[in-house]
């Protein structure tokens, strides 16, 4: 009932920006549409540093997004998935194996995409509406496959440099040299898997609001489009909830 409530909400809005083109790929995105505008995302959890990440967001009264992957069943990635959706962060797929997409045909992208949206809508009970693709690596098979779901495709314009190896000062350094003022808008990526992520995160979030960044999630970020798209009450798991 709930969901069909929001949903029907949400078609009523007619948005400013769209996830889905005319032609119905998925509309790509790299950056916020307002200006000021700073959407913390956080790749490849759900991870052992996801409270650590969380619990300073929390102190410093900033919600992100998190584009997670892989298999979910597990006791931990559940709790953790439900704690991030109650604690009022926003939840994007970031697929279920982690491939580039690019190299995959439509049936095998297509899979990627559903075995994930699967398993959250039973854990949490929603579909997102946001796909970061693994190495930000799209083309027009991706944008099609997603476009059918309904989903756009996210990227970014400041990558934090934690993935490749880099340590809280060099991160620090690399959101310095990766500012856009004044009144710039930034989608920036950080990943949940690095404890220098962890370790950066209070001072990142200080130099941001300094520099005049709000920080918001990735549906204010893209203008007001749907976090997901479906919200359900969660399932009950059974011998069907397995990777
Ligand atoms: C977040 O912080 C507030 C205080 O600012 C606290 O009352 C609340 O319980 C915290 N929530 C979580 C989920 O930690
Ligand atoms: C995103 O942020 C807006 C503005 O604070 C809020 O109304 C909305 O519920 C948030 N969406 C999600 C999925 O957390
Ligand atoms: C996609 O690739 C898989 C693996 O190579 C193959 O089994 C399948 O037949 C392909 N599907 C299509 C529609 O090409
Ligand atoms: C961070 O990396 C830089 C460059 O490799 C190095 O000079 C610096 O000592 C490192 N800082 C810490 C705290 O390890
Ligand atoms: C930044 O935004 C403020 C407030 O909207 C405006 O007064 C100012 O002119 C803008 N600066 C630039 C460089 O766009
Ligand atoms: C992060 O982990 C690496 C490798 O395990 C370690 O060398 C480093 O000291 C850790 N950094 C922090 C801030 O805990
Ligand atoms: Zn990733």
């Amino acid at each position: 009932m709930l969901a069909a409530v929001l949903i029907t909400a949400f078609a009523g809005v007619g948005y400013a920006h769209t996830l889905t083109a005319a032609d119905g790929k998925a509309t790509v995105y790299t950056t916020c549409v307002q200006e000021t505008h700073c959407a913390l995302t956080f790749d490849d959890g759900p991870y052992i540093f996801n409270s650590d990440i969380t619990k300073i967001l929390n102190d410093t009264g900033v919600t992100a997004t998190f584009f997670v992957r892989d298999c979910i069943y597990d006791d931990a990635p559940q709790e953790t998935l439900k704690k991030l959706y109650k604690e009022g962060h926003q939840i994007g797929s970031h697929t279920w194996s982690h491939p580039d997409l690019a190299t995959l045909n439509q049936s095998q992208i297509a899979a990627e995409l559903d075995k994930l949206d699967l398993a959250l809508k039973r854990i949490v009970g929603v579909i997102p509406a946001c796909l970061r693709p693994p190495y930000g690596s799209y083309n027009d098979d991706v944008l099609t496959v997603a476009g059918a779901r309904n989903k756009c495709v996210v990227t970014w314009n400041m990558d934090s440099g934690d993935s490749a190896g880099k340590n809280a000062t060099e991160i620090k350094a690399a959101y310095e040299a990766g500012k856009k003022t004044p009144n710039g808008t930034m989608i920036a990526l950080n990943h949940e898997t690095y404890n220098e992520t962890v370790k950066a995160l209070p001072d990142i979030i200080a130099i941001l609001k300094d520099w005049g960044y709000q920080f918001v999630n990735m549906s204010t970020c893209l203008g007001g489009i749907p976090a997901y798209t479906s919200i359900t009450d969660p399932g009950k798991a059974d011998a069907t909830w397995h990777c």
